[in-house]
C-alpha cells in the first residue's frame, strides 16, 4: 500500500539557551572523550583486522576522534561472504518489514540520536552545527523516510484480463550492491547503503575514510533500528583494494556511488573489464562531482545575488558537489555585487566548528589543504586573473582555507572548469553592453566545464530567465532560479547531474530506487 509523502523534517535553530543547543553541547563533549576503536561491522559482528588508522578533527591536528582499521581484501571477501549469505532471507522478508527499519531508524534519528550524528559530523568532517543539522539530521531522515513512501509506490501493476493475471514482482538484484561514499554528506553516506536495502538488496559498504566516524555511528543507528546482519556490511580504509575485490566478484550485482568522477570511471573499467565473469550485468549509479554555476542577467537582484554567491561558494568551506564555484556577472552590475561580496566576505569567522558563531571550518585533510593551495599559489602569480579575497589561510592548528573570490580575465581558464572542492569562487565579467553579450556568456557557462550538476540564473526579467533556462537545458541536473545552488531538499529537488557529474539517477527519488529493483512479471491462466 502506498504511503502517504512525508513532511521534510524540521530543521532546529540551535540559538543560544535552546534545548537543542544544550543537547549538542553534550553530545560534543562525549565524542570528543571517546575516540573509540572503531570495527568493521561483517554479518553483524565486529571485525579488528587491518593496519589501524587515526581519524582526527579536520579543524583542529590535535584532537585525536578515533581508530579505525585498512579492511583491505580479506575483509572484504568476509563482508561479501557475509552478504550473500544474508540476501534469501532478506529477500524473503516483506517490503513493509524492510521498510520498519528504516523509517524506525528516521524516528531514532529525528528523536535521541540527531545529536550523537550530528556531533560526530561537526567534529569529523568539521561542519557547524547548521551545516551538520541540515545534513546528518534532516537530510537524512528525509532519505530514509521518502525512500520508503516513494519505494511503496513503486510497483504499478500490469494490465490483466479474464482467465489471465498479470503481476509485477520488483525483485532484490541477484548478488551484493557495493555503496561506495563521501566524506562531504553524512546524508549521502547513510542514503547510499539504505536505499538498496530497502529494496532488498545486501550491500558491502565503504565509507570514505574521512567520515569514519559519523559512518560508525550511523551504522550502530541502523543495527538499533533492528537492521538484521549482513544485510550492510561496513569495510573501512583504502577503497582501492575493497573496489577490486568486490569488482572481481561473480555476484556483483551493482554499485551506488558517491565521490570523484576520476575514481567512478575506474570503478566502470573494473566492471568493463570484468564483465563476462558476473552473474547479472551490474548496475553502475554514480554521483560524481560538479563545477557549479551561477549566470546573472544585468536584471538581477544584486543583494540576492551577493548573499547566494558568498553562501552557495562559502558554506560547508565549498566542499558540496553543488557548492558554487564559477561566476558570470554582467559587467553593468559587477561593481555593486563585488562590492557587496567583499563585506560579507569580511565578516566570515572561521575556525572551530564548537564555537558556534563561526560560519565555516577547516576543509577535509591535508591533501585538500595542499591542493587548494597550489591553485591560490598559481593564480596569485597570474596576469590574467586577480585575487580580491583569500584572508585567513592557515594550517596551524587545521586545515583552514578562507574564502577566496577572484576576477578572470580569461573565460577559458582551467580555475573555471575544473573541480575544485574548496573555498574559492572565480568571476568571469561578461560584456553586456550589446544584448548578443548575454548570449555569448550562455555559452561560455555550458561549455566551460564538463559537468552537469547545478546552477544557478538571477534575473528578474522573466523572459530572461526562460532563455537561460532552456538554453542550459543540459548545464545541469538541478538548477535554480534566483538562488544559490546548494542545499537540494529530498522529496522537493531530488537531486543529481548528467555530463561528467555522473547517471543523474536523483537520489532520494523513485528513479534511483528503480536502479536497486529487477522487475519479475508473472502470467498466471485460469
Ligand atoms: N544535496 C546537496 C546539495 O544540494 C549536495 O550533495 O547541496
Amino acid at each position: 500500500t502506498p504511503s502517504p509523502l512525508p513532511i521534510n523534517e524540521p530543521v532546529l535553530s540551535y540559538a543560544p539557551g535552546s534545548a537543542e543547543r544544550a543537547k549538542l553541547k553534550d553530545a560534543l563533549g562525549k565524542l570528543r572523550g571517546e575516540q573509540p576503536d572503531v570495527p568493521h561491522v561483517v554479518g553483524g559482528r565486529e571485525l579488528r583486522d587491518g593496519a589501524s588508522f587515526d581519524v582526527r578533527a579536520p579543524h583542529d591536528h590535535s584532537l585525536l576522534l578515533a581508530r579505525a582499521h585498512e579492511g583491505g581484501h580479506a575483509v572484504t571477501e568476509k563482508a561479501i561472504e557475509a552478504a550473500l549469505a544474508a540476501a534469501p532471507a532478506w529477500a524473503n522478508t516483506s517490503f513493509e518489514e524492510r521498510a520498519r527499519v528504516f523509517t524506525r531508524a528516521a524516528e531514532l534519528l529525528a528523536g535521541p540520536w540527531r545529536q550523537v550524528i550530528n556531533a560526530a559530523t561537526m567534529l569529523g568532517q568539521s561542519k557547524t552545527a547548521f551545516q551538520a543539522e541540515i545534513d546528518s539530521a534532516c537530510e537524512l531522515i528525509d532519505f530514509l523516510r521518502f525512500n520508503v513512501a516513494f519505494a511503496s509506490r513503486l510497483a504499478e501493476q500490469p494490465v490483466s484480463s479474464p482467465g489471465i493475471l498479470n503481476t509485477l514482482e520488483l525483485r532484490p538484484l541477484e548478488g551484493f550492491v557495493l555503496a561506495v561514499t563521501p566524506f562531504n554528506f553524512t546524508a549521502i553516506a547513510g542514503n547510499l547503503p539504505s536505499s538498496c536495502a530497502l529494496m532488498g538488496n545486501v550491500v558491502v559498504w565503504k565509507p570514505a575514510e574521512n567520515q569514519v566516524l559519523a559512518a560508525y555511528h550511523t551504522m550502530r543507528l541502523l543495527e538499533a533500528a533492528g537492521l538484521p546482519p549482513g544485510v550492510i556490511n561496513v569495510v573501512h580504509g583504502n577503497g582501492a583494494p575493497v573496489a577490486e575485490t568486490c569488482l572481481r566478484h561473480p555476484s556483483l550485482a551493482g554499485v551506488h556511488f558517491t565521490g570523484s568522477t576520476k575514481v567512478f570511471q575506474s570503478i566502470w573499467r573494473g566492471v568493463g573489464e570484468n564483465i563476462a565473469n558476473y552473474k547479472t550485468y551490474p548496475r553502475l549509479v554514480g554521483e560524481t562531482g560538479g563545477k557549479d554555476f551561477v549566470f546573472a542577467h544585468p536584471s538581477a537582484e544584486i543583494e540576492e545575488l551577493a548573499v547566494a554567491l558568498v553562501r552557495g561558494a562559502y558554506e560547508y568551506q565549498g566542499q558540496k558537489c553543488s557548492a558554487a564555484s564559477r561566476a558570470y556577472i554582467p559587467r553593468s552590475i559587477w561593481p555593486k555585487v563585488r562590492d557587496l561580496m567583499l563585506d560579507h566576505i569580511k565578516q566570515i569567522r572561521m575556525g572551530d566548528v564548537q564555537d558556534f558563531r563561526n560560519f565555516m571550518g577547516a576543509v577535509i585533510n591535508e591533501r585538500a589543504f595542499s591542493r587548494l593551495a597550489g591553485w591560490r599559489d598559481r593564480l596569485k602569480s597570474d596576469p590574467n586573473a586577480k585575487i580580491l579575497a583569500d584572508d585567513g589561510w592557515s594550517r596551524e592548528n587545521g586545515w583552514f582555507c578562507g574564502p577566496t573570490l577572484v576576477e578572470l580575465a580569461n573565460p577559458d581558464h582551467p580555475v573555471l572548469a575544473e573541480e575544485l572542492f574548496g573555498p574559492l569562487l572565480s568571476v568571469y565579467v561578461y560584456d553586456d553592453a550589446k544584448p548578443e553579450g548575454i548570449d555569448a556568456a550562455l555559452d561560455l557557462v555550458d561549455r566551460t566545464s564538463p559537468y552537469g550538476l547545478t546552477g544557478a540564473v538571477f534575473a528578474r526579467d522573466r523572459v530572461a530567465v526562460g532563455h537561460a533556462v532552456k538554453r542550459l537545458r543540459q548545464a545541469a541536473g538541478n538548477i535554480y532560479i534566483n538562488d544559490k545552488p546548494t542545499g537540494a531538499v529530498v522529496g522537493q529537488q531530488p537531486f543529481g547531474g548528467a555530463r561528467a557529474s555522473g547517471t543523474n539517477d536523483k537520489a532520494g527519488s523513485a528513479y534511483n530506487l528503480l536502479r536497486w529493483a529487477s522487475p519479475r512479471v508473472i502470467k498466471e491462466t485460469f
